[in-house]
């Protein structure tokens, strides 16, 4: 009930020209669903070259720059400030060595790194983290995460303000755990909601986000107007 009134009030306060283009795009969405399949393919060979090619992350970092806008790539690959912890995060992984131990009886598939996490079982001992508008980064957006999170037995957090439901999110990946990932909002009718909306959908845990009482300085999304 709440949601409807909230709805109807974001409704009430749109502009005219959102009031415009707004059923252009109801009638705009349809007919590019059943074209999709068609032209979606051509248009995205070259990207889907790009990924059957890639042979590592670095690879595939490119091929996420190239059909990206810049907006949208500038989102998912910087951070704050000149983006300095970011390099120090990627070097401190230099800093990680594998110590290559041969003949010692373990072979490659006796190594087990299944664990629990929170209580659940995980194939592997992290789950994913959440991120937000992945709609943004692709069209399957946070169910093409849970799929992926479905196949390798993972745990997965979502996003609060997630583009797919709790729901979709959830038939993607039924038996897996999942976080709801939390903003604590001022409205506290409006927060229980959602928070019964994803108990009844099958989240089974709640990830609390403490650092973000405002915005970073991120300035490649000031220079691209993100
Ligand atoms: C594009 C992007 C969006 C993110 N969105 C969220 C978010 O909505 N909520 C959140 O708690 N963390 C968010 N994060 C932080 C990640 O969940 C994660 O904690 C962080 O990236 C550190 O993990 P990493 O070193 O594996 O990247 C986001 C990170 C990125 C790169």
């Amino acid at each position: 009930m709440e949601m409807e009134l909230t709805a109807t009030r974001i409704m009430n306060a749109k502009s005219t020209w959102e009031r415009v283009a707004g059923p252009l795009v109801d009638i705009v969405r349809p007919i590019a669903i059943t074209l999709k399949p068609v032209i979606f393919p051509i248009l995205d060979a070259s990207s889907q070259r790009r990924i059957q090619e890639a042979v590592n992350i670095d690879d595939l970092r490119t091929a996420a720059e190239r059909i990206s806008h810049a907006m949208v790539f500038g989102y998912l690959d910087s951070s704050a400030h000149d983006e300095r912890a970011l390099r120090r995060s990627c070097e401190a992984y230099c800093d990680v060595e594998l110590r290559h131990a041969v003949l010692h009886g373990v072979g490659n598939y006796d190594i087990d790194l299944r664990t629990k996490i929170l209580g659940t079982d995980t194939k592997m001992p992290y789950f994913l983290t959440s991120c937000a508008g992945q709609r943004v980064l692709h069209g399957d957006g946070e169910i093409a995460t849970a799929n992926a999170a479905k196949n390798h037995g993972l745990g997965m957090a979502l996003f609060q303000l997630t583009a797919s439901t709790f729901l979709e999110v959830h038939e993607a990946h039924p038996e897996g755990s999942k976080a709801l990932q939390l903003y604590v909002w001022r409205d506290k009718v409006l927060f229980k909601e959602v928070l019964d909306r994803a108990k009844e959908d099958g989240f089974t845990s709640l990830v609390l986000t403490a650092d973000f009482s405002w915005v970073g300085n991120r300035e490649r999304d000031t220079r691209t107007g993100f």
